[in-house]
């Protein structure tokens, strides 16, 4: 079984788990993919809600692996502290995870033509709320559906556009998986999409004046000595792709990696741009369109500049079992 695009589609089990009078109940799997609750909860209201996404493969050998999860749970504690909601335990969440994948194996496609299974678990705030305040009652899911890349023109490279909009605040949610960070990317995107533009390269919300990320992946690039250039700033996502891709650029294929503010006027001495996330993987990007000044980068090898294109082949395999990684990198479910 393959997936060709990233669309939900509705699995049968989804794992589902609620919080209530101070504690968890025990999470059960559930065919039934609806959520009914009151229109004053605090998820429809005050937005107080966040998530994570991660992958499950199939691999030749039949075995179905995750990448890092510890990562995303840890995470999930991280958004979940910020917005006022009840953690859950780094090994509870990966057991959560692991029981949902295995009980739509069925679905589960083969990871060898770029397919995989996307897992996204969620917390909403549930009660019913209507002065400003946290919930008091808490629902944890984790869906899954079979999916391809991320972007539609997974053969050709992206083409982005500086954005004059904001997806985070100085101070506020933008280094969490917060639900609210993605609304406010939607009208930007929106935009950006009618002129014809892939995705928006956000700046910092304080100077606009340092590279950040897109509204759903981290950016890096190569310079002219071939050495990797990662953004850093408080309000970007710590993307595990992106920490996975620092380590091994290093310690595997032997880059200098180079963690800095990136300031906009000197992405045009780049020479190959990516981006990289769960569900981008990592994506090359061709053009950034600042305000009508182009900065083009180097895609001549499929649509990838030749660095980008080994450190993407060098993850998928790891992600894959296909070459050994860091230790612990990879989850066997089964
Ligand atoms: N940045 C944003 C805004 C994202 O939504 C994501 C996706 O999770 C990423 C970066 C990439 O993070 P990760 O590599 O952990 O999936
Ligand atoms: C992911 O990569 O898992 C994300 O959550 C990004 C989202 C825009 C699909």
């Amino acid at each position: 079984m393959s997936a060709s695009s990233f669309a939900y589609k509705q699995a049968k089990y989804r794992y589902v788990r609620n919080y209530a009078d101070g504690k968890w109940s025990k999470g059960r799997l559930s065919e039934d993919a609806r959520l009914v609750l009151n229109e004053s909860a605090c998820v429809f209201q005050y937005a107080q809600a966040c998530f994570e996404g991660l992958k499950a493969y199939r691999n030749k050998e039949g075995r179905i692996l995750t990448f890092r999860p510890d990562l995303n749970a840890q995470r999930m504690k991280d958004s979940c502290e910020r917005m006022v909601m009840p953690i859950i335990p780094v090994d509870e969440f990966i057991e959560a995870v692991d029981e949902t994948v295995l009980a739509n194996e069925e679905i589960l496609p083969d990871c060898a033509d770029g397919s995989s299974l996307y897992i996204r678990p969620f917390m909403i705030g549930s009660s019913p709320t209507l002065g400003v305040g946290p919930s008091e009652e808490f629902e944890f899911r984790i869906f899954v559906s079979p999916v391809g890349a991320y972007f539609a023109k997974e053969t050709k490279s992206l083409s982005l556009k500086i954005s004059d909009f904001d997806r985070a605040a100085p101070k506020g949610t933008g280094q969490i998986k917060a639900g609210i960070n993605y609304g406010m990317s939607l009208y930007p995107l929106m935009i950006a999409h009618e002129e014809g533009y892939d995705e928006n390269l956000y700046l910092d919300p304080q100077n606009h004046n340092y590279v950040e990320e897109t509204g759903g992946a981290n950016i890096f690039f190569v310079d002219e000595y071939e050495r990797i250039i990662v953004p850093k700033s408080d309000s970007i996502l710590p993307s595990i792709t992106r920490r996975s891709l620092i380590e091994l650029s290093r310690d595997f294929l032997g880059y200098e990696v180079i963690e800095r503010k990136v300031s906009i006027s000197e992405i045009s001495s780049f020479k190959e741009c990516g981006l990289c996330g769960t569900a981008a993987v990592i994506a090359p990007v061709g053009s950034i369109d600042d305000h009508g000044k182009v900065c083009i980068f180097d895609t001549s090898e499929d649509h990838y500049g030749k660095t980008c294109k080994k450190i993407r082949e060098t993850l998928i395999k790891i992600q894959h079992g296909e070459m050994k990684g860091p230790d612990g990198w990879v989850h066997v479910i089964r």
